[in-house]
Parts: C-alpha cells; sequence; structure tokens
C-alpha cells in the first residue's frame, strides 16, 4: 500500500493555482506532454475564460520519492473566491496539509491571508511555496519578507518554482511527502466520511466526493447521510484519477467517491457525514453547516414563451450546483421568472452566463438585492429580499440590512483613494495596519449591499490593480431603508425597483435614471425617467423622440432589402423587453447598477 498525503493548493487568484496543479498531474505521469493540455483541472468553459476555479476537483497522483517509497497523493482542489469560501473550507478539513502559493511579483494578497487562516482553523502544515520565479518582475526577496512578516511563517521553509516553466516541481512533491503527514484515523473505526464536493452525472446521479476519516465503505453497504438522515445502498467506490477509477473499497485516510443511485446533487449536503447505517458513528465531524445564499435577484425569459424551457433548464442546471437556490416569481412588467439565492455576485455571474451559454437562454435579471430585516409595528419581523415585497412604510418600525467586515491589502501610497472609496460606500470603524513598510491592511465594516455590485471593480481602479479585498459577513445592523421606485413613461417598472439607504437614495436615483437614459433607444415618443420614493419624484431624466425609420435609404422598390432590413431591426427587438410602450433592453436590469 503506498503512503497517503492529502494536500490542497490555496493561493490568491491568479498566483497559478491550476497551472501548478496541471503540472503536477503531469509530472505524476497520467498524461504525456503532448495530452497536457493547459488548466485541465478547469473543465468548465468559463472557469477558463475567467480564469477562476469555481467547483472544486479532486486527483489522486501516484509518486515515487526520492527515498524511493511509493505514495498516493490526493490532491483536493479548492475554489479560489470569497463566494465559494464555505466550499474551500470543507476542501481543508479534508486535508492534512497545504500549498501556499504565492505570486513572486504580486507577492502576499488579501486571499493569501484568508486563505492561510482558513488552513491554520484546521491545524494544517503549510508550505510556503513562492510561483513565477521565471517573471522578470519576480522580486523573491521581496515575497520571501512578505510571507515572514505578514504570514509568520519561515521564509528559510519556503520552496520556489515556476509552475509555468516546470521548475522546481519536483522540490514541492519532496515537501509534500516530508512535510506534510500521513493521514490518521482507523479502518476498524465506524465509518465516517467527510462529503466536500459533489457533481451531477446524468448516468449515475450524484458523485459525491469524500474524505473517509475512519472506517470503510464499500459497493452494497447501506450509507446514511447525518444531516437529513437519507439513507441509499452504495453502487461504486473509487478514486479520482484523469476519471473515475473504481476500487473495491474506499477506507480511512482516502479520499475517493461514492455513487449511490442519489438522484440530485440537492440531496448531498457539502460538509456533511456519511457514516454506515447499521453502524452508524454518534457525532458528526466538526464544521458542518447549511450554505445561505446572500444576493438575491429574479430570472425572467426575454420572451415570454420561453417560460418553461426557462423552467427545464433551471432544473437541470441546479442539479449540479446545490448553492443555488430558487422559487417562482412574478412581475407586472416582466411576467413569469424565478427568484433566485446566490453566494455572492460572482456566483450570480456564473449562473447566469451558464444558462445563456450552455442552455441556451435569453434571459433578464433584475437588480441584485442583499437579504433585509423589518421590525413591523405588529411586532412580526419580516425578511426582504425582493424589494416587490416591501413592507407598507407605514407600519415599518425599524430595518436591518447585513454587514461585512471587509479586509483590503494594497500599497501604502493607495490609501487615501481606498478610504475614500470605503466611506461613500457607507463603511464604518476603520482599523489600519502596517504588515510590511510600504502595505496597508484597512479593514472597515460595511454594508453587504454597497459591495455586490461593483466594489471589486471599483477598488481595482482605484488601487491601480494593486488592492486585494476579502470579506466576511458579520451581522445585521440597524439602518435607515427606503424603496426607490423607477416610473418609466410614467409607468412604474418593478422589475427596477430597489431597497436602498435613505442618505444614498437621491445618488441612486439620479445614477439610475442617467443609466436608463443611456441604455433605452429612442421611441417615437418622449419618454420620462423618474425615481421615485413613495411617490416623490427625486431624480428624472428623459429620453427625446425620434423617428427611427430605416427604410428610409432604401428608396423605391428595393423590396428584398428593404425586408432584410426590416428583419434586422425585429431580431434587435428580441433582446427587448417590453414595458407598457417603451421596449428596455435586457442588459439594462442590471446595467443600471454598475458605476461608470
Ligand atoms: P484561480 O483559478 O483564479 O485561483 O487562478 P489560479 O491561481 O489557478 O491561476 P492560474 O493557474 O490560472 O494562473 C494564472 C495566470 O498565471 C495564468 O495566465 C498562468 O499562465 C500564469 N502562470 C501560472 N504559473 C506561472 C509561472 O510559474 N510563471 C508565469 N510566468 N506565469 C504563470
Amino acid at each position: 500500500m503506498p503512503s497517503i498525503r492529502n494536500f490542497s493548493i490555496i493561493a490568491h487568484i491568479d498566483h497559478g493555482k491550476s497551472t501548478l496543479a496541471d503540472r503536477l498531474i503531469q509530472h505524476a505521469g497520467l498524461v504525456d506532454e503532448r495530452q497536457f493540455h493547459d488548466q485541465m483541472l478547469d473543465t468548465m468553459d468559463i472557469e477558463r475564460e475567467r480564469g477562476i476555479t469555481i467547483k472544486s476537483n479532486t486527483i489522486t497522483l501516484p509518486y515515487t520519492g526520492r527515498n524511493g517509497e511509493t505514495y498516493a497523493l490526493n490532491l483536493i482542489d479548492t475554489p479560489g473566491h470569497v463566494d465559494f469560501s464555505y466550499e474551500v473550507s470543507r476542501a481543508l478539513a479534508s486535508c492534512e496539509g497545504v500549498l501556499l502559493l504565492v505570486d513572486a511579483s504580486q507577492g502576499v494578497e488579501a486571499q493569501t491571508i484568508a486563505n492561510l487562516y482558513a488552513a491554520m482553523e484546521h491545524d494544517l502544515v503549510v508550505i510556503p511555496v513562492i510561483n513565477k520565479i521565471d517573471l522578470p518582475s519576480a522580486d523573491v526577496d521581496r515575497v520571501k519578507e512578505e510571507i515572514e512578516n505578514e504570514l509568520a511563517l519561515d521564509s528559510e521553509q519556503v520552496i520556489l518554482c515556476s509552475a509555468k516553466e516546470g521548475i522546481g516541481i519536483e522540490d514541492v512533491l519532496e515537501a509534500i511527502v516530508e512535510r506534510i503527514p500521513p493521514p490518521k484515523g482507523s479502518p476498524s473505526e465506524p465509518l465516517a466520511a467527510l462529503v466536500f464536493d459533489a457533481h451531477y452525472d446524468p448516468f449515475r446521479g450524484a458523485v459525491v466526493a469524500c474524505r473517509v476519516v475512519d472506517g470503510v465503505v464499500r459497493p452494497g453497504d447501506l450509507i446514511r447521510f447525518l444531516s437529513n438522515g437519507a439513507v441509499h445502498k452504495v453502487e461504486e467506490v473509487g478514486i479520482f484519477g484523469l476519471k473515475r477509477e473504481s476500487r473495491k473499497s474506499l477506507s480511512a485516510g482516502e479520499v475517493g467517491y461514492i455513487i449511490a443511485g442519489i438522484k440530485t446533487v440537492s440531496d448531498v449536503n457539502i460538509g456533511d457525514t456519511i457514516t454506515l447505517d447499521r453502524m452508524p458513528v454518534e457525532k458528526p465531524l466538526p464544521g458542518f453547516r447549511e450554505v445561505k445564499p446572500v444576493v438575491f435577484s429574479s430570472i425572467y425569459p426575454v420572451s415570454s414563451d420561453d417560460y418553461p424551457s426557462l423552467a427545464d433548464a433551471l432544473e437541470k442546471y441546479k442539479l449540479n450546483d446545490a448553492a443555488l437556490v430558487y422559487q417562482k416569481d412574478s412581475s407586472a412588467a416582466l411576467g413569469q421568472g424565478f427568484r433566485c439565492g446566490f453566494l455572492g455576485l460572482l456566483h450570480l455571474e456564473i449562473v447566469q452566463e451558464r444558462l445563456e451559454r450552455e442552455y441556451d437562454q435569453s434571459i433578464i435579471m433584475t437588480v441584485p438585492s442583499v437579504q433585509y430585516r423589518f421590525k413591523l409595528d405588529t411586532a412580526e419581523t419580516v425578511i426582504v429580499e425582493n424589494p416587490q415585497y416591501y413592507p407598507d412604510p407605514t407600519r415599518i418600525v425599524s430595518a436591518e440590512e447585513p454587514f461585512i467586515r471587509a479586509s483590503i491589502l494594497c500599497p501604502d501610497r493607495y490609501m487615501g483613494a481606498v478610504m475614500k472609496l470605503c466611506s461613500e460606500r457607507r463603511g464604518e470603524n476603520p482599523r489600519f495596519s502596517v504588515p510590511t513598510p510600504g502595505r496597508v491592511e484597512i479593514v472597515f465594516d460595511m454594508p453587504l449591499a454597497e459591495v455586490i455590485f461593483d466594489f471589486y471593480d471599483r477598488l481595482k481602479t482605484v488601487t491601480q490593480g494593486y488592492g486585494s479585498f476579502d470579506y466576511e459577513i458579520i451581522e445585521y445592523r440597524e439602518s435607515n431603508l427606503a424603496k426607490l421606485d423607477i416610473l418609466v413613461n410614467g409607468e412604474k417598472v418593478d422589475a427596477l425597483s430597489l431597497i436602498v439607504h435613505r442618505d444614498r437614495a437621491r445618488e441612486w436615483a439620479v445614477q439610475v435614471c442617467e443609466r436608463l437614459k443611456e441604455e433605452i433607444p429612442r421611441h417615437q415618443f418622449k419618454i420620462a425617467i423618474q425615481g421615485a420614493i413613495g411617490g416623490k419624484i427625486i431624480a428624472r431624466s428623459t429620453i427625446s423622440a425620434f423617428r427611427k425609420d430605416v427604410t428610409a435609404k432604401c428608396y423605391g422598390g428595393d423590396i428584398t432589402r428593404k425586408r432584410k432590413l426590416l428583419e434586422k431591426q425585429k431580431k434587435g427587438k428580441k433582446r427587448m423587453k417590453m414595458v407598457g410602450a417603451v421596449s428596455i433592453p435586457q442588459s439594462a436590469f442590471v446595467a443600471v447598477l454598475k458605476a461608470e
């Protein structure tokens, strides 16, 4: 039996996690140079395009050490973005150690630190690795200093590599087998396996990725999920090679998959404990919690006829993304649709893109919202994440909104700009520290609502790309809220309403009116766009009338040309939504909140 090592790679976005993972796979001889293609672990198109890892993948790598011993190295891939931090935490709970990757030219960033903390919470061995040493801008000494000062890790322990050029890969592998301990746990104990991921296979149902902590699981066993008590019969177990490789059993210390005829991934909870039905463990493995959506938005088909097809697409999509929640919704302006909950704005954008690209849906998403709480004069508390259900203002006693702790790391010359941005976004209680000379860490308490639209983009702009950002949700705080309605041509468009802080209501209203003016094409009549709170108009813009006669240029009898033009115009309209007499482009609903 080869000796086992379970590890993850953690890093700030773009520091080269996927590239290093691919190198390790290549080194293990699972693929030859010819088959080797970039970013093997990131399977989805969008991931590849955006260069971010969304869904964890896992792989078992055979390795023969310099000492001649054979090892099975289980690389548990983690998603790299704050939206997916719970999945990161479950993946880490399945490991004994991590490679903490730091870009040799960028140095330590906000998510490097956040990831390190997560690894420390699980008492993992941390191996610091400086990647991209091939870059001309690499500054290994400075980055070592940051690792020493900001991460409090021993810079003597740092391993240098270039994942791209294949430099230092064996040093990385040797450090894994030497420094990370083999898993503890005993095959003779009752089964306890930690679920850290799941995906959907159309033929086999849910494929559950897990780390067996104690005990053994085999095909034929009846397993029980502790969170919901569901019992299933195991059909197959195995390990993740480049493809699934079935095995006779999975036992303590091993990482692999279980297939048990489970119909959808939403029946499988990440972080859950699997045990044997006939001999269960008493206590679940620590750390389980249900993931809750924090950002909400409604999805409508551009053409109402496509509602059944959208319903079908969402159902299929959901099979592979347990974190998405949705229910039926309807809007006077947009018809029938779905209210959806997401882990964060990135998650929302991914769902939007995948629905359009993979499921061929043409959709409108309404302005994203967080979840607000209102205490009413009836002593009732209502939770509202859809502006449509904003309570009667005369009944509201108090209102609360979710706050985050935002942590921003940047060179100190940008401190003023970052402070300004955070205060504009209603940041409170600023704190600073200087982890390394020349760099500051700025911590603010901020309303989640203020960061979900474009905070990250703005931060990148004001710090010329040097600022990095991480956040966690801390608590609900009292807030002075109002519902901003948008009227187009005198008609209230419910899908454009939003809940805002009163101090920023006018600013929002002006921005939305201006953006809509740009987004909505001219019509044959004048269109007024108004922002109103409780019937009081607080902002206004006007789109002047325009007679758009596209056929005017086709004089005389050129019928085909005329028809082609008209058809083209009709196609353009397909991406529009009629609201009363006004057509609003599909993009307008989300665009209204993005600052220039
Ligand atoms: P996320 O999936 O978003 O967390 O990103 P990642 O950390 O997986 O980064 P990825 O491997 O996608 O690499 C980001 C970029 O850095 C890519 O353009 C890589 O080609 C490049 N890169 C990775 N390793 C190296 C390296 O050793 N040297 C150089 N020069 N570039 C590298």
